[in-house]
């Protein structure tokens, strides 16, 4: 294990965004993981686990502690009942990866998940989700290591408490422990999973498409609406959609006609937000060093040097104006690290 000083942040995320950490280490084995933590203690540092940091926006001023990136790597595949197979996977594998080789064995479950950038040890925490799956799905249990103690502890599904991009592991409780291993149950025969409306219509002449041609489709709808990442800092959406009930639905219908509304509970419908900022003129809107992309408006990008505090001005900006128009707090999926 090799604990390295004043390491440069920004080149980890794909923001792109952020100064030095004290000290930052990669670790590759549970006991690795184990010893870094113990480095922590005695030294009385903050600890910051991260991942493929698609999610993150560090600090100009970098962080003061450790930076544990975690790289615990690892496949074991299992035949379980006739048509399911079980998938142990480390937690530092790349979520796309993982996903590519799904495919190439023809186990179906995680193909609408194509091309999401970050670790398979990261998917649980804010539960991953697009073109109508979320990784709860196909979710079995989680193995985490205790930030405080070092023990190993498995979370069964049930006990993972996930909802639309949420988790145990993002609740205070939840944020002691670090993901180090996801067992995903998949199916070997499946019909794939169509029911999202761009899906849907990509495949509207054909029947039955193979599981190759729905990660390819997949990765081609994602490419229109996302920038490379290797061109561009962004992560994703930076904003969740937002959940609100039927009246409230019918309300903002009036102002915003043609506004699309998906099933969350009996309730509940959830709301693409991006029609709104769309609607409000946030599309392609830029400020200082960031904005909107001017393919979908859920996504910021960093347009080539930007620094935290100009993403912060401009997310209080669209939140100000979301609220005043809509009456909505929105909740952001990307997190600032202070
Ligand atoms: N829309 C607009 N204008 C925009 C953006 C969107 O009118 O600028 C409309 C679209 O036309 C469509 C609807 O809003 O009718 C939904 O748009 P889209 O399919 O692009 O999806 P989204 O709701 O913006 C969510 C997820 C994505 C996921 C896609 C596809 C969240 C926060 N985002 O985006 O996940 O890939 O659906 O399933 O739930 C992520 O979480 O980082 C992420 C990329």
């Amino acid at each position: 294990m090799n604990i390295q000083k004043n390491v440069l942040l920004k080149k980890f995320t794909t923001f792109h965004i952020g100064g030095l950490a004290d000290f930052f280490v990669h670790v590759r084995s549970i006991d690795e993981l184990k010893e870094a933590l113990l480095y922590a203690q005695k030294n009385l540092l903050e600890v910051f686990i991260l991942g493929g940091g698609s999610n993150i926006v560090f600090s100009d001023d970098g962080f003061r502690g450790l930076v544990i990136k975690i790289e615990i790597k690892g496949v074991i595949c299992r035949d379980v009942k006739k048509n399911d197979i079980s998938l142990e996977i480390g937690g530092g594998e790349v979520w796309d990866e993982f996903v590519s080789y799904c495919v190439s064995q023809g186990f179906y479950g995680v193909e609408n998940l194509s091309a999401i950038p970050g670790t398979v040890g990261a998917a649980p925490i804010q539960n991953i989700g697009a073109y109508g799956v979320e990784v709860k799905d196909v979710i079995e249990w989680v193995d985490v290591i205790s930030i405080k103690t070092g023990e190993v502890k498995r979370f069964l599904k049930d006990e993972c408490a996930f909802e639309y991009r949420n988790s145990f592991f993002k609740t205070k409780k939840g944020k002691t422990y670090v993901v180090v291993r996801v067992c995903f149950n998949l199916k070997k025969n499946n019909s794939p999973n169509l029911s999202y409306k761009d899906l849907a219509n990509y495949f509207k002449e054909e029947n039955g498409p193979s599981l190759k041609s729905v990660r390819k489709a997949v990765i081609a709808i994602r490419s229109k609406k996302f920038p490379n990442l290797d061109k561009v800092g962004t992560a994703g959406s930076f904003f969740k959609n937002p959940i609100i009930t039927h009246r409230e639905y019918k309300a903002l219908e009036k102002k915003y006609p043609g506004i699309p509304s998906y099933y969350s509970d009996r309730s509940h419908v959830k709301i693409p937000l991006g029609f709104i900022l769309e609607k409000l003129g946030w599309k392609g809107k830029k400020y200082k060093q960031v904005g909107t992309y001017k393919k979908q408006a859920l996504v910021i990008v960093n347009n080539r040097s930007a620094t935290q505090e100009q993403l912060k001005e401009f997310v209080r900006m669209i939140e100000k104006d979301i609220k005043e128009k809509t009456g909505i707090t929105i909740e952001r999926e990307v997190n600032f690290v202070m």
